[in-house]
């Protein structure tokens, strides 16, 4: 009881060592040891997507993972997609459209748009994608794929629209 363990994390291209209790999610590791708070705790259960981040390029509820399981893994979080002066692509584009209006589930919607993007370039389906050729950038698709990612101030819309403009410039 009490005792750590060792794990090595690759944070937004920086290597960080870390002495872990093992029963620390993710999350917490971001958050609570190395500081870095973009990633919100909505519900700690897998329910809301606030927590959402990128693992070796897939994301991931960052609440439901345990940091030592990490150990060697590439995670970016919202602070490593842009910074405030060179906004990510999907930064800007949540900008334009008015995705977000208290912002609390916005780093989540954020990482997991931009995962999205890459999972339909790819052709991974989706839980209702029947035919697998049928994967596509259409509004269904990309509404179903971020349907983890809840949002109480329901910008849903404008999220939607941010997401198509990223996917239309960079097609
Ligand atoms: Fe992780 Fe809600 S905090 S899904
Ligand atoms: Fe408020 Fe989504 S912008 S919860």
């Amino acid at each position: 009881p009490g005792g750590t363990e060792a794990v090595v994390l690759r944070v937004n291209g920086q290597e960080r060592s870390l002495a872990l209790d093992p029963r620390v999610t993710l999350l917490d590791a971001l958050r609570e040891h190395l500081h870095l708070t973009g990633s919100k705790k909505g519900c700690d259960h897998g329910q809301c997507g606030a927590c959402t981040v990128l693992v070796n390029g897939r994301r991931i509820n960052a609440c439901l993972t345990l940091a030592v399981m990490h150990d060697g893994d590439e995670v970016v979080t919202i602070e490593g997609l842009g910074q405030p002066d060179a906004l990510h692509p999907m930064q800007a584009a949540f900008v334009k459209h008015d995705g977000f209006q208290c912002g609390y589930c916005t780093p989540g919607q954020i990482c997991s748009s931009v995962a999205v993007l890459e999972e339909i370039k790819a052709g991974i389906p989706s839980h209702v994608t029947a035919d697998l050729n049928a994967v596509s950038f259409s509004e269904d698709e990309v509404r179903e794929r971020m349907s983890g990612n809840l949002c109480r101030c329901a910008a849903y819309p404008n999220i939607v629209e941010a997401i198509r403009e990223v996917q239309e410039r960079g097609a």
